[in-house]
This record gives structure tokens, sequence and C-alpha cells, in this order.
């Protein structure tokens, strides 16, 4: 579909279908980056000349492009390094005490699941985790899950095991009306490479995702919070450009976004995203979104044609995201993905940072496929017939 934009597909011969782990950067996005090198570099937010102006209002612009993409003010987004990062930092700075309760899914990526599980027990409080249907390997939320106490629900947006995407719109709007006291996190980091996510719509407290999964550069992070509950939070790191007044008696916040946002911010990947946004809006998230869909479908057939293949979930494609995992009858799932990446087929295989998820279906590994805006029906028959001459050997 966009090939033609990646330089990485002439120079390697490559099926890349591990989009879920991280994408590839379109030729635009690589060049905003060698610019922000060149022409924009200096250390934004401190000084007045002009290559460090240059660093503030790239990094700034890249702010307001996100707010826009995700229906916030500019304010309430927040650069971090990565989601795993973000989350951290969540699990840390919200106030959990020893009679809340913090609750998880088993669906989630170790980044959303440890963190909570580590603070929960450093302070004595609960933790719990919404298990999955046995049958269908969806999230079985039910509303009596969530506690007068619990302080925190935070949850995937799209599993990165199985795409599985749950409906955040109908599980907020149960939690509020029984306890709006509950804070609400999404980790937006599958999703929001894929769908629309807007944060008002959604009604969630604090989101997060990773932009080296949005055709962006590595090593930017994006927290949305709620403007009412930034101004409650505690800082993430103290240090340079995150305080108001210093003296040897009290120290003072730096207004929000900025205060979150201590020490050197790597301003050349932030205002990179620019190009990166740019890029997908011009392709529309809408049409992105009918390409991977089809792609889904046609792998999700011709898998199902092959003996001894079990598909994780996907029973009904309206909640599943262009993602998917497998596994093969008697067949190691790391040897499958070792024989198609020595035929340059790109996947992931593995329990994928995500042992809860694997532990509640009883499956030891297994491959997964994940598109992206490159990926085209031929990518499809290349992966199949790589798939078919591996398993003709392994089996
Ligand atoms: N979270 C990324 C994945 O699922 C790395 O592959």
């Amino acid at each position: 579909m966009n090939k033609k934009d990646f330089q990485v597909f002439e120079k390697n011969d490559v099926v890349y279908l591990d989009s879920a782990a991280t994408t590839q950067r379109p030729k635009v996005v690589v060049e905003a980056l060698v610019d922000a090198y060149v022409n924009r570099n200096a250390n934004a937010h401190r000084a007045g000349y002009e290559l460090s102006i240059k660093a503030t209002e790239g990094m700034e612009e890249a702010r307001e492009k996100f707010a826009k993409f995700v229906g916030a003010r500019k304010e309430e987004i927040i650069f971090a390094k990565n989601t795993t990062e973000i989350l951290n930092n969540l699990a840390r700075s919200i106030p959990i005490n020893l009679e809340d309760d913090v609750l998880v899914t088993d669906m989630e990526h170790h980044s959303n699941f440890v963190p909570w599980q580590q603070e929960a027990k450093q302070v004595g409080a609960t933790f719990r985790s919404v298990p999955l249907n046995p049958k269908t390997y969806e999230l079985d939320f039910n509303i009596d899950l969530i506690k007068s106490n619990t302080k925190v629900f935070s949850f995937t947006g799209m599993s990165n095991v199985s795409g599985y995407m749950p409906n955040i719109k109908e599980i907020v709007r149960q939690i509020r009306e029984k306890n709006p006291n509950t804070i609400i996190i999404l980790d937006a980091c599958q999703l929001a490479p894929h769908k629309i996510v807007d944060v008002k719509e959604l009604d969630v407290d604090f989101m997060a995702f990773s932009v080296h999964k949005l055709y962006g550069p590595f090593g930017v992070g994006v927290m949305y919070g709620k403007y009412e509950l930034l101004e409650k939070l505690e800082p993430f790191l103290y240090g340079g450009s995150m305080i108001g007044k210093v003296s040897l008696e009290v120290t003072t916040w730096a207004d929000i976004p900025h205060r979150f946002e201590a020490g050197t911010m790597d301003s050349s990947s932030i205002m990179t995203c620019v190009a990166a946004i740019d890029y997908l809006n011009k392709l529309s998230i809408e049409k992105i979104e009918e390409n991977e869909t089809k792609l889904l479908e046609l792998a999700k057939q011709k898998l199902n044609e092959i003996e001894g293949v079990h598909i994780i979930g996907h029973q009904d494609e309206n909640n599943y995201g262009p993602l998917l995992s497998f596994y093969v009858d008697g067949v190691d799932a790391d040897d499958i993905a070792t024989m198609l990446g020595s035929k340059g087929i790109c996947v992931r295989s593995g329990k994928h940072c995500a042992e809860p998820f694997l532990n509640a279906i009883g499956v030891q590994g297994t491959v997964r496929l994940s598109f992206g805006i490159y990926n085209d029906e031929s990518d499809v028959e290349k992966f199949i017939s790589a798939l078919n001459a591996a398993l003709k050997l392994l089996r």
C-alpha cells in the first residue's frame, strides 16, 4: 500500500509483520530526524538564542499535534521515553495506600501489570486482575470487580497477544457509575496506531502510547492526563526545568506539563513526531484501518486452512485490531519464527511480555503477526507460503 514511502523496503528484502513491536519509519520521518539534528539542535526550553528557540518550538508543536490527535488540551500532553516509563511513573505517583485496591487485567503487557503489582505489594494494597473468558480468550470484565476501594483500574485498549479490543467506552461508563473515584488508565500503545482514540469521548483519566509504534522515532512516549488530575499528581522526577523556585527551605513546581518533564528531553525525537503525525493524518486512520482489516481477514482465512493451527481469539472480528497470534500442535512457536526469519519474514514469537495472558490460556508461546500501513496482500501470501514450508520441515 504505502511501501514506496519506506526506504527500509528498498534496502532490505523483508516481509515486515512485526509492527506491534515497532513500526518502520517513512522517509519523511527519517528526513525530519536528520533536520532536527542539523538545523534545530540545542537544549529546548533553556535559552533565548535561535537554535534553542527552534528546539523549543519543535517540541511544543509536537505537543500540539498530539493534543489534537487524541482530542486533549495541549497542557494535558506529557512527554516521556515510552509507555513503560509512563505506566511506572503513574504507579509510583498516584498515591496508593494499604486499604486501596488496584485492578489490572490478565491481558496486560508486563509494563501495565508489574508496576501496579509491585506498587501494591510495597504498600500492602490489594492487587487483582480481571480474568479472561476461557472459551473466547476475551476479557471477562464485570462491574462487580470494581469495589468501593478500587483506586486504580489500568487496562489495555488492544492486546499485544491477540489484538482483542475491549469496549473501552462502556467499561469506563460502568465504572464511573459505580465508583467515580476509581482512576482509569488506558494503555493505548497497541490501539493508537490503528484506531482513532479520543480521550474525551472515552473519558479515561490517563492514557499512554509510544511513538515508535506510530511510525515515529524511538524514545518518545506520550502521556495524556486529565488536567484536574495532573494538578494533584506528584512530579515523576526532580531536576532541571521542572521547578518554579528552589531554596534551602522550599521548592515549588513549574506549570503543567513541564513539571512532569525533568531534565533534558529528547527534543530531536519529539519534534520529529510532527512528521509522523502529519504523514498518518495524510493517509487517514480510517483508510489505514480498512486495509489492515482486509489483511487480517486474509491471514485468518489462510491460517485456518492449515491443519493444526490455532488462532487465539478472533471469533468476533469487530472486537479485534490488525494483530493475530497462533500456535501449531506439536511445533515450537520460536522454531517457526526462526525459520520464517531465515526467509526474511519478520514476526515475533514467545510470550510477548504478557505471561499472565499465556498462563491464563495455558499456551507456552505463540507466533504473532501484526500489520502496519506498508503491508499488502503479497505479504500475507509470502508469509503463508513460508509458514507451510517451515511446517513441512518441523513436523
Ligand atoms: N510491546 C511490544 C510487543 O508487543 C514490544 O512486541
